[in-house]
């Protein structure tokens, strides 16, 4: 089957589907063994130090010569809410003490999240062939920067409006995430009340109205799925949940054995873990703060105020405390090396063509 269409050629890969950037699960090895086999693997930096990002654009070209996308968080810093801040601390330690896990407290000054702004440079630098981004819009001068140097821009919608701003800004491809995917949602317009728009309704809306490819996201799990996406008008799919229980995954046992154990209504949209909508399977973490009822600090503060508690969980393999992100077709997933995953589903899809 010929997959060639404007977003294979602007990347110059052979098959139009994206392995999703995915902060904490992807790692080089996932992205290398996406492009290696003619997709396009993302590599995530959002939010890691200038030094963090080199080591690892370096070590995935290591392993490929291949295009792959490099994925920042374009969002914008909004000043914590002290009293909400405090209100937050004094539950998590009373939480964690309650369930046997130690809480150690950092100040506010102390959290590291870095802008987009200190990786623009690296990214010119390390000559990376695309730059993917969530959470916002890139500032012009950044656009202007990476364009200069003929770098492909892939952003993220989660409406029409916000597939507008992009294509307005010049950004050349468009993901469109449906609400059934996995991890954060994208949204930067406006958040209350959260767009909640289901692939197959957002995907031919947008492309109805933009004239750049469009990538869907959200819920992409096997050939139909596949298949209905392209059928929808996308040049491209963009899949994440398939690939947390590969091999190369970074997440930890449980929460892959979470992932193949869900059902299709396990997954909740929650802002308790990091203060931005996301989606992720339903645990004692994610039900203990709504529960709480007291205000989620926004994010990245509220990440950072459950960092203590995640990490010490993810490092004891215990599900019931990490982030558990994952889309509506968690049950969908199967564990193999992330090559094999990619090309099954390529396999499914032209086996129905
Ligand atoms: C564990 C996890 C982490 C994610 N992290 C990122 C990220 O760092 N950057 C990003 O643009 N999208 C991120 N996403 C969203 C994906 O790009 C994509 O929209 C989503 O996985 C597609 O839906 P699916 O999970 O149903 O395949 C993440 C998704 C998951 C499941």
């Amino acid at each position: 089957m010929n997959w060639n269409n404007p977003f294979t050629k602007l990347l110059e890969i052979k098959y139009p589907f994206v392995q999703a950037p995915m902060l904490g699960v992807t790692t080089p090895g996932m992205v290398a063994a996406i492009s290696n086999n003619d997709g396009l693997g993302s590599l995530p930096v959002g939010g890691l130090s200038a030094e963090k990002t080199i080591e690892l654009i370096r070590k995935t070209k290591a392993l490929t010569n291949k295009p792959f996308a490099v994925n920042l968080f374009a969002n914008e810093y909004e000043t914590p809410n002290s009293d909400e801040v405090t209100a937050m601390e004094k539950f998590l330690q009373d939480f964690s003490k309650v369930n046997g896990l130690p809480y150690q407290k950092e100040s506010v000054e102390n959290y590291s999240f870095h802008s987009y702004r200190e990786l623009i440079g690296i990214l010119l630098n390390e000559d990376v062939d695309a730059v993917s981004f969530t959470f916002g819009i890139l500032d012009d001068e950044s656009i202007t920067a990476l364009k200069e140097k003929k770098i492909t821009l892939i952003g993220t919608s989660t409406s029409v409006e916000e597939a507008l701003l992009l294509d307005e800004k010049g950004i050349d491809i468009i993901v469109a995430q449906g609400i059934e995917a996995g991890g954060h949602r994208g949204t930067f317009l406006t958040s209350e009340p959260l767009p909640k728009i289901g692939v197959m309704d957002l995907v031919p809306q947008v492309v109805k109205q933009v004239l750049k490819p469009v990538l869907a996201a959200g819920g992409i799990s096997d050939g139909r799925t596949i298949k209905a996406a392209f059928m929808s008008g996308a040049q491209g799919v963009q899949i994440g949940t398939a690939f947390i229980t590969s091999d190369e995954s970074a997440a930890v046992s449980s929460y892959k054995s979470a992932i193949l154990n869900a059902s299709e209504t396990d997954t909740v949209l929650t802002k308790s873990i990091t203060g931005r909508w996301a989606r992720g399977i339903k645990n004692k973490l994610i039900t203990e703060i709504e529960n709480a009822g007291i205000a989620i600090p926004a994010y990245p503060v509220q990440m950072h105020l459950t960092t203590p508690l995640r990490s010490y969980a993810m490092h004891h393999d215990n599900p019931d405390f990490i982030s558990l992100w994952a889309g509506q077709s968690s049950g969908q997933a199967v564990m193999k090396p992330a090559a094999v995953i990619f090309n099954d589903l390529v396999k499914q899809a032209e086996d129905l063509s």
